[in-house]
């Protein structure tokens, strides 16, 4: 913790103070996850409960704000990521069941993990073509394993050898305010320009439905329920804005409820309420988590060097990993309006074959399709892909490479290369 105490105010003294007193309490610190859970953007800076901002040991900061931001979005941020990094309890609506009770629970300091979640999905014989038959899940794709108040049958994975069961580990959420800040008309032309492309490169927009209960702050959409969108959150982009993710991931990653997603989802015990009745936390605290992800800073980076960033472009990564998008010049955030978002993705869906298939439809989004990955604070990964099954950059590269995969002219490229031009490039994507 590298915080000065002027940043945090008079709140941090406060919580500081609540925290020592409670400590040795467990019943009255589930009444501080309440208070400061349920209670949306007020001065809960309780830093003692997690850990914003985050360096490595030669001082490279991450998970810190924007450049260049105002002290009233310097207090957004940090309200937000302890907020974001407060475990949930019973008290404050966990549940009836969940996978984790934080989002910092899964994207620690904002990088990815160390928390995952688990899907399933019915495919056929081919082990990774989703089956139109998912009846054997009626609980949808994702594992729900621990109980909170009143649930005693949690969310598995049938035993069934149709059932396919895979991970995704919490991605990192850092520069996610740059992707939203992405115009709509920037994505759709990237997709006609890739259209017209003579390889296999074709990257889609995943175009979804707005499923939440319109935002009472309007301030960065003014969606209402059954809209059609633009998706580009999500490893399949599924869903449109920030402020809808975290609706989504309190409801579906906490089993928290709030004025956005106002039911518990569907569960075994046919449960409608869990320890805290009606709808958990409020739309503050919904946007008060948002706006710590909108407006956490892209790490710097260390050494674009141009060989590596011309090999990138000569082996078609730079197709799919677009260096940089523009966004819109109306964004709220104005420090990223109207700019070259440098975020290495095209928010487009690609198929990448049957080796990273999983069985899971998100939104259009097929078994075999996931979004480009933004190559965004990269060296601060300990794995890649979805799943984590690479522990390399080439390692990830190389996973790129099933049957049927858009990137199949790329690797062709990648692996023609000398040795000394392939360690150039994974240097420069390294530094990402
Ligand atoms: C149990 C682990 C877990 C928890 C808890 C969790 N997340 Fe996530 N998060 C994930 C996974 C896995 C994904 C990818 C989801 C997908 O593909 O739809 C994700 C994706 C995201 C994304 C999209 C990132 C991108 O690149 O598109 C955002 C933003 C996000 N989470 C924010 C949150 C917030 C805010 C919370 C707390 C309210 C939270 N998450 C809680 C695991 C988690
Ligand atoms: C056809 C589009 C496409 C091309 C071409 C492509 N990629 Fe990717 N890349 C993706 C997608 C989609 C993912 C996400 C896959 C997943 O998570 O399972 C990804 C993931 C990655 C990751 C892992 C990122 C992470 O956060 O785990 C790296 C690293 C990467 N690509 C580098 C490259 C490099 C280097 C090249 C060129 C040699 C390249 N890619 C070419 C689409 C592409």
């Amino acid at each position: 913790m590298s915080r000065s105490f002027d940043l945090l105010g008079a709140g941090l003294v406060a919580s500081l103070a609540l925290l020592t007193t409670t400590a040795c309490s467990p019943g009255d610190s589930d009444a501080l996850a309440a208070a400061t859970g349920g209670g949306g953007s007020g001065s809960s800076s309780s830093s003692a409960t997690g850990g914003a901002g985050g360096s490595i040991p030669h001082g490279d900061p991450f998970d810190v704000p924007i450049d260049g931001v105002v002290p009233a979005q310097q207090k957004d941020f940090f309200d937000g990521d302890a907020l974001f990094d407060l475990p949930l309890r019973d008290a404050d609506g966990l549940g009836p069941l969940y996978p984790r009770a934080s989002c910092g629970a899964c994207h620690n300091n904002g990088v990815r993990g160390p928390g995952t979640v688990t899907k399933m999905a019915v495919v056929l014989a081919d082990g990774f073509t989703t089956s139109p038959d998912q009846t054997l899940l009626p609980f949808g794709n994702t594992v729900h394993p621990q109980l909170a108040d009143g649930a005693v049958t949690p969310i598995e994975p049938p035993a069934d050898p149709s059932v396919k069961v895979t991970l995704r580990i919490g991605p990192p959420i850092l520069g996610r305010g740059y992707l939203e800040a992405v115009d709509d008309s920037e994505i759709l032309r990237v997709e006609a320009e890739q259209a017209e492309r003579t390889d296999e490169i074709h990257g889609r927009a995943n175009h979804v439905v707005y499923q939440s209960e319109p935002n009472p702050d309007q301030t960065f959409n003014k969606h209402q329920k059954g809209d059609q969108v633009i998706g580009r959150f999500g490893l399949k982009a599924r869903i449109a804005t920030l402020d809808e993710f975290t609706a989504d991931a309190l409801q579906g990653d906490m089993g928290i409820t709030s004025p956005l997603r106002p039911t518990e989802f569907k569960n075994p015990d046919g449960l409608l309420d869990d320890g805290k009745p009606g709808v958990d936390v409020t739309a503050d605290s919904v946007n008060s988590r948002s706006n710590y992800v909108r407006l956490t800073a892209i790490p710097h980076r260390l050494d674009l060097d141009e060989q590596g960033a011309a090999l990138f472009d000569k082996a078609l990564c730079s197709v799919c990993h677009a260096p940089s998008l523009k966004t819109r010049a109306d964004y709220p955030v104005a420090l990223l309006a109207g700019l070259d978002a440098p975020i290495y993705t095209d928010l487009l869906l690609h198929d990448l074959g049957d080796t990273l298939a999983d069985g899971v439809v998100d939104g259009t989004a097929t078994s075999r399709e996931w979004r480009t990955a933004p190559l965004i604070g990269l060296r601060f990964n300990k794995s890649f892909l979805h799943d984590g099954r690479a522990h390399t950059v080439e390692e990830a590269i190389l996973g790129h490479a099933g049957d049927g995969s858009q990137a199949t002219g790329s690797l062709a490229i990648y692996a023609a290369l000398s040795a000394d031009d392939r360690a150039t490039l994974l240097a420069f994507v390294g530094a990402l």
